[in-house]
Protein backbone atom coordinates (compact mmCIF):
# COMPACT_ATOMS: atom_id res chain seq x y z
CA UNK A 1 0.00 0.00 0.00
CA UNK A 2 3.08 2.43 0.30
CA UNK A 3 3.64 2.61 -3.42
CA UNK A 4 1.31 4.69 -5.36
CA UNK A 5 -1.44 7.49 -4.86
CA UNK A 6 -4.66 6.95 -3.26
CA UNK A 7 -7.76 8.91 -4.23
CA UNK A 8 -8.19 10.71 -1.30
CA UNK A 9 -11.69 12.09 -2.03
CA UNK A 10 -13.29 9.04 -1.12
CA UNK A 11 -11.48 8.04 1.64
CA UNK A 12 -11.57 10.88 4.26
CA UNK A 13 -12.90 9.40 7.11
CA UNK A 14 -10.16 8.65 9.86
CA UNK A 15 -10.18 4.91 9.67
CA UNK A 16 -9.00 5.29 6.34
CA UNK A 17 -6.44 7.76 6.87
CA UNK A 18 -5.37 5.91 10.23
CA UNK A 19 -4.65 2.74 7.79
CA UNK A 20 -2.53 4.53 5.87
CA UNK A 21 -0.57 5.96 8.32
CA UNK A 22 -0.13 2.85 10.22
CA UNK A 23 1.05 0.77 6.49
CA UNK A 24 3.68 3.57 6.17
CA UNK A 25 4.46 3.68 10.07
CA UNK A 26 5.50 -0.11 9.41
CA UNK A 27 7.34 0.17 6.62
CA UNK A 28 9.15 3.07 7.33
CA UNK A 29 10.15 1.46 10.61
CA UNK A 30 12.77 -0.22 8.80
CA UNK A 31 14.62 2.88 7.63
CA UNK A 32 15.75 3.65 11.25
CA UNK A 33 18.38 1.18 10.73
CA UNK A 34 20.01 3.92 8.87
CA UNK A 35 21.20 5.72 11.01
CA UNK A 36 22.23 5.69 14.36
CA UNK A 37 21.01 7.28 17.96
CA UNK A 38 22.86 10.71 19.34
CA UNK A 39 26.11 9.87 21.67
CA UNK A 40 27.56 12.66 22.37
CA UNK A 41 24.93 13.04 25.34
CA UNK A 42 25.54 10.05 27.08
CA UNK A 43 21.99 9.73 28.34
CA UNK A 44 19.94 9.82 24.73
CA UNK A 45 22.74 6.89 23.95
CA UNK A 46 19.61 4.91 26.10
CA UNK A 47 17.33 5.74 23.48
CA UNK A 48 15.55 2.71 21.27
CA UNK A 49 16.91 3.71 17.56
CA UNK A 50 14.23 0.86 16.27
CA UNK A 51 11.03 3.35 18.08
CA UNK A 52 9.04 5.38 15.27
CA UNK A 53 6.26 6.95 15.87
CA UNK A 54 3.88 10.02 14.85
CA UNK A 55 0.57 11.82 15.64
CA UNK A 56 -1.34 14.12 12.90
CA UNK A 57 -3.93 16.54 14.47
CA UNK A 58 -6.13 18.74 12.42
CA UNK A 59 -8.29 21.69 12.51
CA UNK A 60 -11.06 19.97 12.86
CA UNK A 61 -9.51 17.80 15.78
CA UNK A 62 -9.34 14.70 13.68
CA UNK A 63 -6.32 12.84 14.96
CA UNK A 64 -3.69 10.24 14.02
CA UNK A 65 -1.58 8.57 16.08
CA UNK A 66 0.50 5.48 14.83
CA UNK A 67 3.88 3.57 16.03
CA UNK A 68 5.66 4.77 19.25
CA UNK A 69 3.45 7.65 20.16
CA UNK A 70 3.36 6.70 24.28
CA UNK A 71 7.37 6.84 24.59
CA UNK A 72 8.34 10.60 26.17
CA UNK A 73 11.08 12.13 24.59
CA UNK A 74 13.71 15.85 25.61
CA UNK A 75 12.54 18.52 22.99
CA UNK A 76 16.42 19.32 22.90
CA UNK A 77 16.49 21.52 20.19
CA UNK A 78 12.87 21.84 19.07
CA UNK A 79 13.01 23.82 22.07
CA UNK A 80 14.74 26.84 20.05
CA UNK A 81 11.70 27.68 18.84
CA UNK A 82 9.92 27.81 22.02
CA UNK A 83 12.41 30.49 23.48
CA UNK A 84 12.81 32.57 20.15
CA UNK A 85 8.96 33.04 20.54
CA UNK A 86 9.02 33.75 24.14
CA UNK A 87 12.02 36.05 23.67
CA UNK A 88 10.10 37.63 20.87
CA UNK A 89 6.97 38.46 23.45
CA UNK A 90 8.78 38.91 26.15
CA UNK A 91 11.26 41.31 24.75
CA UNK A 92 9.63 42.60 21.03
CA UNK A 93 10.05 40.95 17.90
CA UNK A 94 12.39 44.24 17.06
CA UNK A 95 14.62 43.92 19.66
CA UNK A 96 15.43 39.89 18.78
CA UNK A 97 16.29 40.81 15.39
CA UNK A 98 18.63 43.56 16.20
CA UNK A 99 20.48 40.93 18.50
CA UNK A 100 19.72 37.64 16.56
CA UNK A 101 20.01 37.07 12.39
CA UNK A 102 17.28 34.82 10.16
CA UNK A 103 20.00 33.47 7.70
CA UNK A 104 20.31 30.01 7.40
CA UNK A 105 24.15 28.93 7.87
CA UNK A 106 24.87 25.96 6.31
CA UNK A 107 26.78 24.47 8.91
CA UNK A 108 25.62 21.73 11.76
CA UNK A 109 23.78 22.82 14.41
CA UNK A 110 26.93 22.99 16.58
CA UNK A 111 29.52 24.81 14.70
CA UNK A 112 31.10 27.98 15.67
CA UNK A 113 33.55 28.29 12.21
CA UNK A 114 30.77 30.51 11.04
CA UNK A 115 30.50 32.75 13.99
CA UNK A 116 34.64 33.34 13.86
CA UNK A 117 35.15 33.03 10.11
CA UNK A 118 32.95 35.64 9.17
CA UNK A 119 33.36 38.56 11.98
CA UNK A 120 29.32 38.17 11.90
CA UNK A 121 27.77 41.41 13.79
CA UNK A 122 24.99 38.71 15.24
CA UNK A 123 24.30 34.79 15.66
CA UNK A 124 23.16 33.81 12.12
CA UNK A 125 19.73 32.46 13.43
CA UNK A 126 18.24 31.62 16.70
CA UNK A 127 18.56 27.68 15.60
CA UNK A 128 21.53 27.23 15.65
CA UNK A 129 23.11 27.09 19.02
CA UNK A 130 25.14 30.27 18.95
CA UNK A 131 21.87 31.70 18.06
CA UNK A 132 20.21 29.93 20.61
CA UNK A 133 22.23 30.27 23.58
CA UNK A 134 21.84 34.16 22.67
CA UNK A 135 18.36 34.25 22.81
CA UNK A 136 18.22 32.34 25.94
CA UNK A 137 21.05 34.65 27.69
CA UNK A 138 18.50 37.75 26.56
CA UNK A 139 15.16 35.92 28.36
CA UNK A 140 14.18 37.77 31.19
CA UNK A 141 15.10 36.75 34.98
CA UNK A 142 18.03 35.77 36.70
CA UNK A 143 17.96 32.55 37.39
CA UNK A 144 17.13 29.46 35.17
CA UNK A 145 14.49 28.63 36.69
CA UNK A 146 13.03 32.47 36.20
CA UNK A 147 13.75 32.43 32.71
CA UNK A 148 12.37 28.51 32.14
CA UNK A 149 9.06 30.05 33.33
CA UNK A 150 7.49 31.98 30.75
CA UNK A 151 8.55 28.94 28.54
CA UNK A 152 6.96 26.80 30.76
CA UNK A 153 3.75 28.67 30.87
CA UNK A 154 3.52 29.01 27.00
CA UNK A 155 3.77 24.99 26.68
CA UNK A 156 1.07 24.79 29.48
CA UNK A 157 -1.18 27.20 27.22
CA UNK A 158 -0.80 25.18 24.56
CA UNK A 159 -0.82 21.47 25.56
CA UNK A 160 -3.10 22.00 28.98
CA UNK A 161 -0.32 20.34 31.31
CA UNK A 162 3.25 21.65 32.46
CA UNK A 163 5.44 19.18 31.27
CA UNK A 164 8.69 18.07 33.13
CA UNK A 165 12.21 18.27 33.27
CA UNK A 166 14.25 14.82 32.56
CA UNK A 167 16.76 15.93 35.14
CA UNK A 168 18.79 12.82 34.08
CA UNK A 169 19.05 14.23 30.45
CA UNK A 170 19.66 17.87 31.68
CA UNK A 171 22.43 16.77 34.12
CA UNK A 172 23.89 14.36 31.44
CA UNK A 173 24.46 16.94 28.65
CA UNK A 174 25.49 19.58 31.89
CA UNK A 175 28.22 17.35 32.46
CA UNK A 176 29.21 16.36 28.92
CA UNK A 177 28.52 19.62 26.58
CA UNK A 178 31.88 21.10 26.10
CA UNK A 179 31.22 22.25 22.47
CA UNK A 180 28.38 24.59 24.41
CA UNK A 181 30.78 25.91 26.48
CA UNK A 182 33.00 26.97 23.76
CA UNK A 183 30.17 28.16 22.02
CA UNK A 184 29.18 30.51 25.15
CA UNK A 185 32.88 31.72 25.77
CA UNK A 186 33.10 32.80 22.02
CA UNK A 187 29.68 34.33 22.70
CA UNK A 188 30.81 35.99 25.85
CA UNK A 189 33.85 37.24 24.24
CA UNK A 190 32.40 38.72 21.72
CA UNK A 191 29.56 40.26 23.66
CA UNK A 192 26.76 39.02 22.22
CA UNK A 193 25.54 37.52 25.68
CA UNK A 194 22.72 39.96 27.92
CA UNK A 195 22.62 37.17 30.92
CA UNK A 196 25.99 35.77 32.70
CA UNK A 197 27.46 32.33 30.94
CA UNK A 198 26.99 29.85 33.55
CA UNK A 199 22.99 30.91 34.07
CA UNK A 200 22.51 30.91 30.53
CA UNK A 201 23.87 27.55 29.36
CA UNK A 202 22.37 25.91 32.77
CA UNK A 203 18.95 27.47 31.10
CA UNK A 204 19.63 25.89 27.75
CA UNK A 205 21.08 22.52 29.16
CA UNK A 206 17.12 22.75 31.41
CA UNK A 207 15.07 23.90 27.89
CA UNK A 208 16.09 20.93 25.97
CA UNK A 209 15.48 18.58 28.46
CA UNK A 210 12.37 19.68 28.68
CA UNK A 211 9.63 15.99 28.32
CA UNK A 212 7.63 16.41 25.62
CA UNK A 213 5.36 13.62 23.57
CA UNK A 214 4.66 13.46 19.26
CA UNK A 215 0.95 14.52 20.59
CA UNK A 216 2.44 17.59 22.14
CA UNK A 217 4.66 18.65 19.29
CA UNK A 218 1.77 18.07 16.78
CA UNK A 219 -0.46 20.58 18.97
CA UNK A 220 2.28 23.08 19.13
CA UNK A 221 2.92 22.58 15.23
CA UNK A 222 -0.99 22.59 14.87
CA UNK A 223 -1.05 26.06 16.62
CA UNK A 224 1.48 27.44 14.36
CA UNK A 225 0.19 25.95 11.53
CA UNK A 226 -3.32 28.31 13.22
CA UNK A 227 -0.85 31.25 13.04
CA UNK A 228 -0.64 31.07 16.64
CA UNK A 229 -4.37 30.86 17.79
CA UNK A 230 -6.14 28.04 19.38
CA UNK A 231 -7.75 26.19 16.61
CA UNK A 232 -10.62 25.29 18.76
CA UNK A 233 -11.37 29.02 19.90
CA UNK A 234 -9.54 31.36 17.91
CA UNK A 235 -8.14 33.30 20.88
CA UNK A 236 -4.12 34.19 20.24
CA UNK A 237 -2.07 31.87 22.14
CA UNK A 238 1.53 33.29 19.79
CA UNK A 239 1.36 36.81 18.22
CA UNK A 240 0.53 36.43 15.06
CA UNK A 241 3.50 38.17 13.52
CA UNK A 242 5.84 36.10 15.92
CA UNK A 243 3.95 32.82 14.36
CA UNK A 244 4.90 33.51 10.87
CA UNK A 245 8.77 34.46 11.81
CA UNK A 246 8.99 31.32 13.64
CA UNK A 247 7.79 29.42 10.73
CA UNK A 248 10.12 31.37 8.49
CA UNK A 249 12.86 30.25 10.30
CA UNK A 250 11.48 26.79 10.97
CA UNK A 251 11.63 26.60 6.95
CA UNK A 252 14.81 28.23 5.84
CA UNK A 253 17.21 26.80 9.29
CA UNK A 254 15.00 24.11 11.48
CA UNK A 255 16.50 21.08 10.00
CA UNK A 256 20.45 22.58 9.98
CA UNK A 257 22.08 22.10 7.14
CA UNK A 258 19.66 19.76 5.11
CA UNK A 259 16.73 22.72 5.64
CA UNK A 260 17.10 22.99 1.92
CA UNK A 261 16.68 19.81 1.24
CA UNK A 262 13.49 19.46 3.24
CA UNK A 263 12.12 22.48 1.92
CA UNK A 264 12.16 20.98 -0.95
CA UNK A 265 11.25 17.58 -1.07
CA UNK A 266 8.66 17.87 2.53
CA UNK A 267 8.18 21.31 1.71
CA UNK A 268 6.48 22.57 5.15
CA UNK A 269 8.18 24.32 8.72
CA UNK A 270 9.46 21.82 10.46
CA UNK A 271 12.37 21.71 13.48
CA UNK A 272 14.00 18.85 14.57
CA UNK A 273 16.18 17.60 17.68
CA UNK A 274 18.92 15.01 18.17
CA UNK A 275 16.73 12.88 20.78
CA UNK A 276 14.90 12.21 17.26
CA UNK A 277 11.54 14.40 17.69
CA UNK A 278 10.85 16.73 14.61
CA UNK A 279 7.94 19.28 14.71
CA UNK A 280 6.24 19.86 11.30
CA UNK A 281 3.45 22.78 10.27
CA UNK A 282 1.07 22.11 7.35
CA UNK A 283 -0.79 25.32 7.02
CA UNK A 284 -4.56 25.16 5.49
CA UNK A 285 -3.92 24.78 1.64
CA UNK A 286 -6.58 26.03 -0.62
CA UNK A 287 -6.13 24.38 -3.97
CA UNK A 288 -8.03 20.75 -3.71
CA UNK A 289 -10.76 20.49 -1.80
CA UNK A 290 -10.48 16.89 -1.48
CA UNK A 291 -6.91 16.54 0.20
CA UNK A 292 -6.71 15.09 3.69
CA UNK A 293 -6.06 17.63 6.10
CA UNK A 294 -7.03 20.75 4.19
CA UNK A 295 -7.41 23.54 6.44
CA UNK A 296 -4.22 22.71 8.38
CA UNK A 297 -2.23 20.34 10.20
CA UNK A 298 0.41 19.66 13.19
CA UNK A 299 2.50 16.95 13.18
CA UNK A 300 5.04 15.38 15.40
CA UNK A 301 7.09 12.53 14.63
CA UNK A 302 9.41 10.28 17.31
CA UNK A 303 12.32 8.20 15.67
CA UNK A 304 16.04 8.59 17.86
CA UNK A 305 17.67 6.95 14.81
CA UNK A 306 19.30 10.19 13.44
CA UNK A 307 21.36 11.24 10.19
CA UNK A 308 24.74 12.31 9.96
CA UNK A 309 23.11 15.99 10.01
CA UNK A 310 21.23 14.99 13.59
CA UNK A 311 17.89 14.68 12.57
CA UNK A 312 15.39 11.74 12.35
CA UNK A 313 16.24 9.23 9.45
CA UNK A 314 12.78 7.16 9.27
CA UNK A 315 10.80 10.80 10.74
CA UNK A 316 12.07 13.00 7.96
CA UNK A 317 11.52 9.65 5.17
CA UNK A 318 8.04 9.53 6.77
CA UNK A 319 7.35 12.94 6.62
CA UNK A 320 8.24 13.20 2.92
CA UNK A 321 6.37 10.69 2.14
CA UNK A 322 3.47 11.78 3.50
CA UNK A 323 3.82 15.38 2.07
CA UNK A 324 4.03 14.06 -1.03
CA UNK A 325 0.60 11.89 -0.61
CA UNK A 326 -1.44 14.64 1.03
CA UNK A 327 0.29 17.72 -0.91
CA UNK A 328 1.18 18.57 1.84
CA UNK A 329 4.19 21.72 0.42
CA UNK A 330 3.48 24.87 0.94
CA UNK A 331 5.15 25.69 -2.32
O1 LIG B 1 22.92 21.74 22.00
C1 LIG B 1 22.82 20.51 22.05
O2 LIG B 1 23.79 19.85 21.86
C2 LIG B 1 21.50 19.79 22.28
N1 LIG B 1 21.04 19.83 23.57
C3 LIG B 1 20.45 20.17 21.32
C4 LIG B 1 20.92 19.88 19.96
C5 LIG B 1 19.89 19.45 19.00
O3 LIG B 1 18.84 18.95 19.32
C6 LIG B 1 20.30 19.58 17.60
N2 LIG B 1 19.30 19.03 16.74
N3 LIG B 1 19.25 18.43 15.78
Amino acid sequence: MVQGTANWSTQLNKEWLQEYVDDWVRFYRKHTSAGKVADYIPMLKEANPDHLGITIIGSNGTKIRSGDVDIPFTIQSISKVISFIVACMERGVGYMLDRVDVEPTGEAFNSIMHLEMRQVKKPFNPFVNAGAITVTSMLPGKTSDEKLEPMFQLLEEMLGYRPSLNVDVYESERDSSMRNRAIGYYLLETGFLESDLNITLETYFKQCSIEITVDDLALIGLILANDGADPKTQQEIIPRQVARIAKALMLTCGMYDASGKFATYVGVPAKSGVSGGIIAVAPPRVRDESLPFINGCGIGVFGPSLDEKGNSVAGIRLLRHIASQWDLSIF
